[in-house]
């Protein structure tokens, strides 16, 4: 039996908890209210080969579609293979997922082939699958530390053994662990426009760095087309373009008609940066998202989450289209892991969002983020104990970047500004965002530096992020999926390659993952 510490409570924290607890000893450590987190906000559900007339392969074919030439084959197959599996196990467990006529009902989402999107509640997938794993996390033996703040992973003779932790007092404790499994969620809150809670402040990626692990394809954050344009956003499922609602300019024209064949069901990056160029060209006024074909009725059934949303910001979208913009939704990037989660650091997993595993190339296809909790979650687990081999290909081919973990080199008669954290997130939209360009990087890159955070902090963890994606964003000198450079508007030729963070103490040289030359980034962190 195992000593294991679990961080974050999502789809993908709670996944590995419950499947830990059968077999090892188990502390679930989670920030705030159980409950809280981007899964619970999910709306459009979870995407599976689970009906007889569609299969594993177009599931895969569809994946790597969307993911841009960058997703690692072996993810994708793993992702989509054992998919089905997981959200049967999901079923069992109590996930009670919307019928139609006595079957399982399902949703269509942008650049998938088929409709193979499960869905609970309407537009509360997300809120159903937490209700259900959390329900099963309390009947189980598994200690629940909640209000505790990750401070840091614990490493002792270069493996990971355990966590500290502070609580909402002010107490701290530090948990030993011969597993430590990092499911914390993304980093959408760098950003002035998000659809993720105000708790995705990439704590675990920011820890996992500190430790010494790799972080993978920063620059790959994904935008979500449609959030609805109000003080702090409110995400507009694809599910509701799958039902049939369009996009439309200020003049009433359906501009994604004129950029895809696929129009509003384009994959998102494209419908994303159809929209950032809209609403440009209209002086910075969101578009619309027209759904008002769909009725009332039908709109208050199958999306009553938005419904009521969009009603308590005084809109009736039955009626009258819906100002939309996009906003940061997801991070493909993170922790590079194998297709057991583990990390570049012995005794560190990372699992669901906060993971990289190559699963969703240069962009997610909608719908394979629970999956993905669901199914690496359960990997990582299967895995504890099994001793811990080198990084997988993918990562050590990468194109490294050593970003140093010392902090900025001082620059005489200068002091370090502390971070304003609506000042970093406008930095990042405007620098980082659905458009990108290497002087905007440059320039955020400097602003960067002369920033400060105290440590063990959500700022700090930001920060560090921040220096990440942009460091990323800086080497990827093409555009690919959710990252385009209006200086490198085009796809490279030749195998993609993934951009692999290395951090670097001043004071030593890492060792190599690759005899390939690493390549220097001038981005103190
Ligand atoms: C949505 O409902 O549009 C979000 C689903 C996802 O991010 O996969």
């Amino acid at each position: 039996m195992a000593r294991v510490v679990v961080v974050g409570s999502g789809v993908a924290g709670t996944t590995a908890a419950l499947r830990a607890s059968a077999r090892h000893e188990v502390t679930l450590v989670t920030k705030t209210d159980p409950a809280e987190g981007s899964t619970r906000y999910a709306q459009g559900g979870i995407a599976a080969a689970v009906f007889e007339d569609d299969s594993v392969e177009a599931h895969i074919a569809d994946t790597l579609r969307a993911g841009a030439g960058l997703n690692v084959a072996e993810a994708v197959r793993v992702l989509c293979t054992d998919g089905p599996v997981a959200v049967r196990e999901l079923i069992e467990l109590g996930a009670r997922f919307d019928t139609d006529g006595g079957h399982l009902a399902r949703g269509l989402e942008a650049a998938h082939s088929a409709s193979r999107i499960l869905h609970a509640g309407g537009d509360a997938t997300g809120a159903e699958l937490e209700r259900a794993l959390l329900s099963a996390v309390r009947d189980a033996d598994v200690t629940v530390l909640d209000h505790a703040f990750l401070v840091d992973v614990v490493v002792r003779d270069g493996a990971a053994a355990g966590v500290s932790l502070r609580f909402a007092d002010g107490g701290t404790v530090t948990l030993d662990a011969d597993a430590v499994i990092l499911a914390t969620g993304g980093w959408g809150r760098l950003y002035r426009h998000t659809t993720n809670p105000a708790v995705a402040t990439a704590d675990g990626v920011a820890a996992a760095w500190r430790a010494g692990a790799v972080v993978a394809d920063a620059e790959f954050t994904q935008f979500h087309p449609t959030a609805l344009a109000v003080p702090g956003s409110f995400l507009i499922s694809e599910a509701v373009r799958g039902e049939g609602a369009v996009l439309r300019a200020a003049d009433g024209h359906r501009f994604m008609t004129d950029l895809h064949p696929d129009a509003e069901l384009a994959p998102r990056d494209v419908v994303a940066r159809g929209i950032a160029v809209e609403m440009a060209a209209q002086g910075g006024r969101p578009v619309v998202l027209d759904a008002t074909a769909l009725g009332a009725e039908f709109l208050s059934r199958r999306f009553p989450t938005i419904d009521a949303a969009t009603r308590a910001a005084g809109f009736d979208w039955s009626r009258q289209p819906i100002p939309v913009t996009p906003a940061a939704h997801y991070a493909m990037g993170g922790v590079a892991t194998d297709t057991s989660g583990r990390t570049t650091l012995p005794g560190l997993f990372a699992v669901g969002e906060t993971a990289c595993t190559g699963a969703h190339g240069a962009n997610r296809l909608a719908s394979n983020s629970l999956l993905e909790g669901l199914v690496f979650a359960r990997r990582a687990v299967d895995a504890i104990g099994g001793g811990w081999p080198e990084p997988p290909a993918w990562v050590r081919e990468g194109r490294q970047v050593r970003v140093p973990l010392d902090g900025a080199p001082a620059v005489a008669g200068t002091r370090p500004t502390p971070v304003d954290r609506a000042a970093l997130q406008r930095l990042m939209w405007d620098a980082a965002g659905v458009h990108r360009h290497r002087d905007g990087l440059q320039q955020a890159a400097a602003e960067l530096a002369g920033l400060s955070a105290a440590g063990g902090t959500e700022d700090a963890n930001l920060l560090s992020t921040a220096r990440l994606v942009v460091a990323a964003a800086l080497s990827r000198d093409e555009s690919r999926g959710a990252h385009f450079r209006s200086d490198a508007p085009m796809t490279g030729d030749g195998v993609p390659v993934h951009t692999v963070l290395v951090p670097t103490r001043a004071s030593t040289v890492p060792a190599p993952l690759t005899s390939r030359e690493p390549t220097e980034v001038t981005l103190p962190c």
